[in-house]
């Protein structure tokens, strides 16, 4: 048999991946108001602290570090950021838009000039060098307003606001961005509510009805946004987002492989499949009656999502996940804001996290053999500790092995007849982790001096991965 000869195909979107809170910093420059992660505490305990009950969504200065305020400061450093892309050959950069620099209380009428004309420079020094920009419209950055007085997501009243903020978005930045995204990791809720629904969960027994009503909210407001982005940005494609991890049986017993099967249906599928094919899907029936859940469903908004569906899906891929129905007795794993049990064929990265490259294939055939849509891998790496040797170096082979296994799969995957747009790597420069607040978790190709007690001078310095990436997007996959 001949060998295939395994390709990217032409006009591959190769980049790297951000968000807003994690790395702008100017938390209260140019009118910003307060959003959610303005108020998640720094260090490992950022999770549990959230999980409090009670926990206030206040700023406590005399307790915590707020990381995420001065972020790696690209609020001011863009530019030389953006030529550090550019180095590298960044076809496209995927960001976010901070809500609260458009609208710092997410309700108001109008729209802040100066969170605006930010984005105007951002996307104006893209452009200069040929990157196009991936806009990712909500990544775990919700008014704090709308938590605080409405309730994030519960409430039906932030579908408005939203609908408002997408349009002023839209309208502004027409002939500048061509590539959108609604929700960051829709998904992420199920487990982890607060940082995407702007609410805890107080009783574990409204948990599901709350998080599920938020879900139909975001349908709806997501369902606004392709509409919207279709009729005022004609030729623009518009995604979801979906944090998704293949769900592997512990072993071959049935009742496991059952159990599996409705872990993945319920956490990786849903949420796509409504985004996709516009209706909630036939298993959905069963859970929502089994766990209480009623849906406060207006009349058109049925029509509306069907109506509305997604252009492609975006989505991010760290790890697997193992699972058992009786995890009793069994180690478990700390994965991407869930838990399963722990994989004795899989290593494991600094946080725990399991490294699947395999993995990434099989889910990449899993989504096109479902939806059939172009798919997009929006955020892939490896939280690692760096170490800058005394020459300035830093080597991080593990990163690139890291890298490489992953986009070997993503080329099996698309010689598996997978139609993959692109692939942009979480974390290209480094900047503050979201589950934990530090800033030693770090991912980039691009080192920035500063340390999870704050220290640091923000210099930035090229990693050994930084030289190897840009061969590889220069090669267009072929020298990895
Ligand atoms: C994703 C998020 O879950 O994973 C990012 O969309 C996040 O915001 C990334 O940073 C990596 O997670 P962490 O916790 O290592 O920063």
């Amino acid at each position: 048999m001949n060998a295939i000869h395994k390709k990217f195909p032409e006009g591959f979107l190769w980049g790297g991946a951000t968000a807003a809170n994690q790395m702008e910093g100017g938390f209260h420059e140019g009118n910003k108001g307060l959003n959610i992660a303005d108020v998640l505490p720094g260090g490992k305990e950022r999770l549990n602290v959230l999980k409090k009950p009670g926990f206030n969504f206040e700023i406590d200065n005399e307790k915590y570090s707020y990381p995420n305020h001065e972020g790696i400061d690209f609020y001011h450093r863009y530019k030389e950021d953006i030529a550090l892309f550019a180095e590298m050959g960044f076809k496209v950069y995927r960001m976010s838009i901070a809500w609260t620099r458009i609208f710092p209380n997410g309700n108001e009428l109008e729209a802040n000039e100066e969170g605006l004309a930010f984005y105007d420079r951002i996307f104006d020094e893209l452009h200069k060098y040929g990157i196009e920009p991936v806009v990712t419209i909500s990544h775990y950055e919700m008014p704090l307003n709308l938590v605080k007085n409405y309730g994030g997501w519960r409430s039906r009243e932030v579908v408005t606001f939203f609908e408002r903020y997408v349009h002023a978005i839209f309208n502004r930045y027409k002939d500048k961005v061509k590539y959108w995204m609604t929700f960051n990791e829709i998904n992420s809720a199920l487990h982890f509510p607060i940082m995407s629904m702007g609410f805890s969960v107080e009783k574990e027994e409204d948990k599901y009805q709350s998080i599920f009503q938020g879900f139909h909210h975001q349908f709806v407001a997501s369902s606004i946004a392709v509409k919207a982005c279709h009729e005022i940005i004609p030729g623009a494609k518009i995604g979801c987002m979906i944090l998704v991890a293949p769900v592997y049986s512990y072993d071959c017993n049935p009742e496991n492989v059952m159990y599996s099967l409705q872990e993945e249906q319920i956490f990786n599928f849903f949420c796509g499949d409504i985004h996709v094919r516009g209706e909630y899907p036939a298993y959905s029936r069963r859970f929502f009656k089994e766990h209480n859940i009623t849906l406060d469903i207006h009349e058109g908004d049925l029509e509306l999502i069907k109506e509305n569906t997604v252009d492609y899906i975006g989505f991010s891929y760290y790890m697997s996940l193992t699972q058992k129905k009786d995890k009793s007795g069994l180690e478990t794993t700390p994965g991407n804001l869930f838990e399963g049990v722990k994989n004795p064929f899989l290593k494991a990265s600094d946080w725990g996290w399991e490294i699947d490259p395999t993995g990434l294939r099989i889910i990449l055939n899993k989504l096109y053999d479902r939806y059939q849509l172009p798919l997009f891998v929006v955020e892939n790496g490896l939280g690692a500790y760096d170490k800058v040797e005394e020459d300035g170096s830093i080597n991080d082979d593990y990163r690139i092995d890291y890298l490489r296994s992953h986009i070997e799969a993503m080329c099996e995957a698309i010689e598996d007849g997978v139609d993959l747009m692109g692939y942009t790597s979480w974390g290209c420069i480094d900047l503050v982790s979201a589950s934990t607040g530090e800033f030693s978790k770090r991912y980039g190709f691009i080192y920035v001096d500063k340390h999870d007690d704050g220290s640091g001078t923000l210099e930035r310095k090229k990693k050994k991965s930084f030289y190897w990436y840009k061969d590889v997007i220069f090669s267009n996959g072929e020298g990895l």
